[in-house]
């Protein structure tokens, strides 16, 4: 099926965000580039906005949004939140608010996302119905200027379709949504290329890490004096208010996202540590699974290093050809963590029958972001159980 890709990629100078801007005034979704990936923002107390936002993207509402807001708000602190009709600043204790304001004041403009009691005028399509928002104040100049102009506090989701993989360039917003939005602000590549951090901060204080980013659990353990724990997403947990509560959501069914239109297989082990392994395939039973398809072309996503290796090393088990890419030249996982969804979204673009992929040895700080993102998007979707 052919689509018509109509919307307009502008560069992100004064007049263009002005247009950008009035379009969102007037109810209208627009992509927007951050600092981790491309957004697709609408007017968060909108629910008419925020309902485009949904069927742009195919997303079942049962996904909570994030809101993001001017960097004009850092002057307030959390009080500022309230005042703009987000955050029930009443509902928290001393101790939540004293530890929210820590967050602020350390990583806003930034990579981290807090989800905190909501007043009652945030549109249920903004939280999936849940009692408690999103909220963020994105670093990147565009983003902020947007923010500015437009005078409305935006919600945007990572601008793909679906349990895709997210846009870091402008044109990956073009391929994704290009026939269904009108502008696309074009911000250069993301700087960091993994999604924010999400931390809930429930009303008592307790902190739990729901998605990890660039900014860590240690960090946030070490800057609050206290554990973080794990909280159930946003996702599941709208899943289970749109089931009655009664029924969990089906196996599988969110756990895969950010995931390419090939079959991705993940590694156990590195292309290094296998090439070693006389008992490779037996030691790696998702490289066996992988080859037993008999591909006649693969494509290959390794960590670090040199990519024609990876045509060597395959050729011990496989006749088929190779195409690989490689995310760093010396493993910094900052390197491998902005580069992740774009090589991944080559690779898918490539005419690989297969692909396969190493897992991120780190699981520290960014590699915990990078091995989620990676593992979700080698997950066995919910379709093909
Ligand atoms: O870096 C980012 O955060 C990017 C850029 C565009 O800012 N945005 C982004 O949005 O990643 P999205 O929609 O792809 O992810 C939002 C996730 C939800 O899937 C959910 O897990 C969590 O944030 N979330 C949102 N609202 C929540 C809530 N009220 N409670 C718990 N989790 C929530
Ligand atoms: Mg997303």
């Amino acid at each position: 099926m052919n689509k018509t890709l109509t919307a307009k990629i502008l560069t992100a100078t004064a007049e263009n965000i002005k247009t950008a801007a009035h379009a969102l005034q007037s109810g209208e979704v627009v992509g927007m580039p951050t600092e981790t990936v491309y957004g697709l923002a609408g007017n968060a107390l909108n629910p008419e906005s925020l309902a485009k936002i949904y069927a742009a993207k195919e997303r079942p509402t049962f996904d909570p949004l994030i809101v993001h807001v001017s960097q004009d708000a850092l002057s307030g602190g959390v009080s500022s939140l309230h005042k703009m009709g987000l955050v029930d600043i009443q509902a928290l204790s001393d101790l939540a608010r004293a530890r929210i304001e820590t967050l602020i004041k350390t990583y806003w403009p930034g990579p981290l996302t807090l989800v905190l009691p909501k007043l009652p005028g945030v549109p249920d399509l903004a939280t999936a119905g849940l009692p408690s928002v999103a909220v963020r104040m994105p670093k990147h100049p565009v983003a902020q200027a947007l923010l500015k102009e437009s005078g409305l506090s935006l919600a945007a989701p990572s601008a793909n379709r679906f349990g895709r993989i997210s846009p870091t360039k402008a044109e990956h917003v073009f391929e994704e949504l290009g026939d269904r939005i009108g502008y696309i602000l074009d911000g250069g590549s993301c700087e960091i290329g993994v999604e924010s951090t999400v931390l809930s901060i429930a009303k008592d204080g307790t902190p739990s890490l729901l998605r990890p980013g660039q900014i860590s659990r240690p960090e946030l353990e070490a800057l609050l004096g206290t554990q973080v724990g794990t909280g159930v997403s946003g996702e599941k947990q709208g899943a289970a208010i749109a089931m009655g509560q009664v029924a969990a959501p089906g196996p599988g069914m969110l756990e895969s996202h950010y995931a390419p239109t090939k079959p991705l297989y993940l590694l156990t082990r590195s292309l290094a540590a296998l090439s070693h392994s006389p008992e490779a395939l037996t030691e790696d039973p998702v490289l066996k699974e992988a080859l037993s398809k008999n591909p006649s072309r693969i494509g290959v996503l390794l960590m670090l290093g040199n990519p024609q290796t990876a045509q060597t090393t395959f050729s011990k088990w496989t006749k088929a050809s190779v195409e690989a890419m490689s995310l760093s030249t010396s493993g910094d996982l900052a390197e491998i963590a902005k580069n992740l969804f774009s090589r991944l979204r080559e690779l898918d673009h490539s005419n690989a029958d297969i692909l396969i992929a190493e897992p991120c040895e780190s699981v520290e700080g960014l590699g915990h972001a990078i091995s989620d993102r990676i593992r979700r998007a080698s997950a066995k979707r919910a379709e093909a159980r």
